[in-house]
């Protein structure tokens, strides 16, 4: 394979993803090994347990030539995800493009907090009228509703590309027919009367300062997902006040934030009027949910 001039002779699999992983460490890629890992799966159609398999075999022509285009492209910037067109969410395949941000592992304590706050609201199997506030891939939104089978959910985006992503998913995982997908400013678009039991939001907190500092592949995400403001709150303080709005009496606010960002965030839910705030921290001790509810009790809701 011939990366940065370099010509060797045909090798097995292993060598040439350690060659790719070396390439990919020297461009300062921290997941080097990782990604070189995922895109030969890629090329041999298989996942990386079968990668570890084939470590002996020789690769075809054809694979050395695809694998080459993979790994040009991955040194370039380009995200593995959007190479390989999906990415991993709670254990569910979803397809990401150009247009919405790759789900991080770090936004599964969303859909964790978001499921404890529908145990705490009388059940999974309640019909809980759920929000989805900046979709993106529908990470949030399509995995609620694939998690509580009478759960009805909204989800909405500025991005009309993000939400023709998020309708793919939806549709391929199964839960179109209890997903709506709506273009708005965040609740702007809602009908004045919508009420939900469940907000959940990964919103872009990034502060406006520090977009040009972020690592090339993070660069090559949509702004609008990632630009939180001059200070990275903006966002949060129009999602806290317009979710106070539309939260039903007893209702849940759950909220991603940036490191070091739960205190401001937890402020701005209570300047709102929401309660029992909650904050909580990923397994590197890093505050990374931050939970509001709104006053009063859940109405009981028959399941329809
Ligand atoms: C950080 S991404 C989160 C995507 C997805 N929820 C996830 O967790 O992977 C934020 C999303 O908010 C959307 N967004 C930004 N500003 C918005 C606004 N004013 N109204 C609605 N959505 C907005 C962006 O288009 C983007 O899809």
């Amino acid at each position: 394979m011939k990366v940065e001039g370099r010509e060797a002779a045909p090798e097995t699999a292993l060598a040439y993803l350690e060659l790719a992983a070396r390439f990919f460490a020297g461009r300062g890629i921290a997941s080097a090994r990782l990604d070189a890992e995922l895109l030969l799966a890629e090329v041999l159609g298989t996942d990386r347990i079968g990668v570890y398999l084939r470590f002996d075999r020789p690769l075809a022509g054809t694979e050395v030539d695809a694998y080459r285009a993979l790994v040009k492209r991955r040194g370039g910037g380009e995200p593995v995800a959007h190479l390989l067109g999906r990415r991993e969410f709670w254990s569910r395949s979803f397809v990401v493009t150009p247009d919405v941000l790759v789900p991080r592992p770090e936004t599964e304590l969303v859909v964790e907090r978001a499921l404890a706050a529908a145990d705490a609201a009388g059940g999974r199997a309640r019909p809980l009228r759920i929000l989805d506030l900046g979709t993106g891939s529908g990470a949030l939104a399509v995995t609620l509703a694939a998690e509580l089978p009478q759960a009805d959910v909204t989800a909405v985006d500025a991005s009309p590309a993000a939400l023709a992503v998020a309708g793919r998913n939806a549709a391929a995982l199964g839960v179109a027919a209890r997903t709506r997908f709506l273009a708005s400013d965040w609740t702007t678009a809602l009908a004045a009367a919508a009420r939900f039991d469940l907000v959940v939001s990964n919103p872009p907190y990034v502060p406006s300062g520090d977009l040009a500092d972020l690592p090339p592949e993070v660069r090559r995400e949509p702004t609008l997902a990632l630009d939180g403001g001059p200070d990275g709150l903006a966002a949060y303080r129009r999602i806290a006040a317009e979710a106070a709005r539309v939260l039903a009496p007893g209702g849940a606010l759950v909220c991603e934030v940036g490191a070091g960002q739960a205190a401001a965030v937890a402020a701005l839910f209570e300047a709102a009027g929401l309660g029992a705030i909650g904050r909580f921290a990923d397994l590197a001790g890093i505050e990374r949910v931050v939970i509001g509810t709104s006053a009063g009790a859940p109405a009981a809701r028959a399941a329809s």
